[in-house]
């Protein structure tokens, strides 16, 4: 369904983002400022399954249209996966890292860095091409496919997966069941 935005118009795929940029960094500071560990982890198990699903669905939606639409669209997308692959191999630590530790914060810290200049790239740079070059039907339609792909991707980091279109829309949905089914046999928080 199409959302609307404070404007009063519909919501498009730069708008959905950009709202997924805060709730991140959102998110990082409710983990910052729990004292209980346990509370920590499962913060952060949601903070993890919901920066891998946005990156997968711009890497299947966004960053496509971005290399087709935007001058020099390539050079920026690979500078955003190797952002994206670098994000992920942190994750991938934090998910291995005690919640009482003191480096579990330390590398929280480290990620909220990551996240903020990669979220700032995308707003100040790429988010504004997008919505120069692409008419507004057109980008609320890629809004809508961007949450559909949400529900599917995977939602714990996988960081020998490649950061392909055709990865994701091949194998991702498979690794995406995976991921829920074990959050669920966990008791795995990620909403
Ligand atoms: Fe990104
Ligand atoms: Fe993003």
């Amino acid at each position: 369904m199409t959302e609307t935005n404070t404007h009063g118009t519909n919501s498009d795929v730069v708008d959905i983002l950009t709202a997924d940029h805060r709730e991140m960094i959102e998110l990082i500071g409710q983990i910052e400022h729990t004292p209980e560990a346990g509370q920590r982890r499962d913060i952060a198990d949601t903070l993890i399954a919901e920066v891998m699903r946005h990156a997968v669905a711009e890497e299947m939606f966004v960053y496509p249209a971005v290399e087709d639409h935007v001058p020099n669209g390539a050079e920026e997308v690979e500078h955003d996966k190797k952002e994206h692959d670098e994000i992920v191999k942190l994750m991938k630590r934090i998910e291995g890292v005690d919640p009482s530790a003191s480096e579990f914060l330390e590398l929280i810290g480290q990620l909220q860095a990551q996240l903020s200049h990669h979220a700032n790239d995308e707003e100040t740079e790429q988010f504004p091409k997008l919505r120069s070059h692409i008419p507004h039907e057109k980008l609320v339609e890629m809004g809508e496919k961007v949450q559909n792909a949400k529900k599917a991707a995977p939602t714990r980091p996988h960081p020998s997966a490649p950061h392909s279109e055709l990865f994701h829309k091949t194998v991702g949905p498979g690794v995406g069941m995976v991921d829920r089914l074990l959050d669920k046999l966990t008791g795995r928080h990620t909403e």
